[in-house]
């Protein structure tokens, strides 16, 4: 297990968008390679953890390294650390008995939190293109902190991004108002318990100058919204439903969630989303995946330079049976969302209203 995680670590050291998080998995690799304990540690780990996949672990190792830099060391320096101040930073970890323990609890625990407004840019444009101004219920599942259906219901700004989508389809719609009448947002983890946590893991090194924002944002948006949180499952959605006595939604939001369930729980959960639907309802999916005929899961996160990543918002459509095919509404520069291209079915998902 411990060939996957460096193996893991070497491609994400070569490819990953970020500058101080290359130097950080290079570093992290020739630490493994001279400290004992470090390795050992992770092969501990890993095999506390062995049903995460290498990339989710390698990421979740970072998040959990991030938490103890920002919030146990106070280290806001991070954003452009060479390897070699990595290096210092990985040794005294494992010199610090308080921030190794934070450190190891962490990546026993938990699983990686990030929540980014921005990426619900495209479910928006998905629910004004299906439903426009009509009242809608709507939830969000694997919600994280809780910005993305909040935000939306309350028309709150998204960052200007570049739309190579048709007539800009999507900073058109951004700006729309939409009528949710009823917002029900859903995680195993409660966002006001976990809010360090998940702020450790909402950036990039080079993203971290915006963590006061999102801190203020929660603040603000939590404040003010009518959506309800409920804490459970994707998998216990139908009990939850039933139990609660929560109405069916015309659209359910997974916003990178299921990537983080396994296949087997996967098809589950699918059906879990199926159940609360209303009959024609729609589920968004923002996530790291292809479309060919069905959702391709086991694809690489980022692109080659230039290129679009797998990050796509898809949309199906609940049938009297099963889903729809998925539709490939918009294909993204990456998880961040900055730049939109349409997708192959964009004119379809058009067509939903
Ligand atoms: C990467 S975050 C995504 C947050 C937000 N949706 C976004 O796109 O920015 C994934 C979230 O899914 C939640 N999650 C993971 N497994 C889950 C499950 N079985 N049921 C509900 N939520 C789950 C995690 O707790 C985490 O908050």
């Amino acid at each position: 297990m411990l060939k996957h995680f460096e193996k893991e670590l070497i491609k994400q050291s070569n490819t990953h968008p970020d500058q101080a998080l290359k130097e950080f998995y290079s570093a992290s690799l020739s630490f493994l390679k001279v400290n004992k304990e470090f390795k050992n540690l992770h092969k501990d780990l890993l095999k506390k953890r062995a049903e995460m996949p290498p990339k989710h672990y390698v990421n979740l190792y970072y998040r959990a390294f991030q938490y103890v830099q920002l919030f146990k060391k106070n280290n806001k320096e991070i954003y452009n650390y060479t390897r070699k101040e990595w290096a210092i930073e990985l040794n005294s970890l494992m010199q610090e008995s308080d921030a190794l323990s934070v450190f190891t609890h962490l990546i026993e625990t938990e699983s990686t939190q990030t929540t980014i407004y921005q990426r619900y840019i495209g479910p928006k444009a998905v629910l004004r293109a299906v439903y426009s101004n009509s009242p809608i219920i709507v939830a969000d599942i694997g919600c994280g902190l809780n910005l993305g259906l909040p935000g939306i219901e309350l028309n709150y700004p998204f960052l200007d991004i570049r739309d190579e989508t048709p007539g800009e389809f999507v900073t058109q719609e951004a700006t729309s108002e939409l009528n949710i009448t009823d917002g029900i947002s859903l995680d195993i983890n409660n966002p006001k318990l976990k809010r360090k946590w998940a702020l450790a893991c909402g950036f990039y090194p080079k993203e971290l100058a915006n963590l006061p924002e999102t801190a203020r944002l929660c603040d603000y948006l939590w404040k003010k919204t009518k959506t309800s949180f409920v804490k459970g499952s994707i998998l216990d959605l139908s009990k939850i439903w039933t139990r609660r006595k929560l109405p069916k939604c015309d659209a359910v939001i997974a916003s990178t969630v299921l990537y983080q369930i396994s296949d087997k729980d996967r098809e589950s959960a699918l059906a879990e989303i199926w159940e609360i639907l209303t009959p024609g309802g729609i589920l968004i999916i923002n996530d790291f995946l292809a479309v060919n005929h069905k959702i391709l899961w086991n694809v690489e996160w980022f692109g080659n330079k230039g290129k679009t990543s797998s990050y796509t918002t898809v949309v199906l459509q609940k049938e009297d049976k099963a889903f729809s095919s998925p539709y490939e509404f918009i294909k993204w520069d990456n998880g961040r969302c900055k730049v939109a291209y349409s997708g192959k079915d964009f004119k379809k998902v058009l067509e939903l209203q």
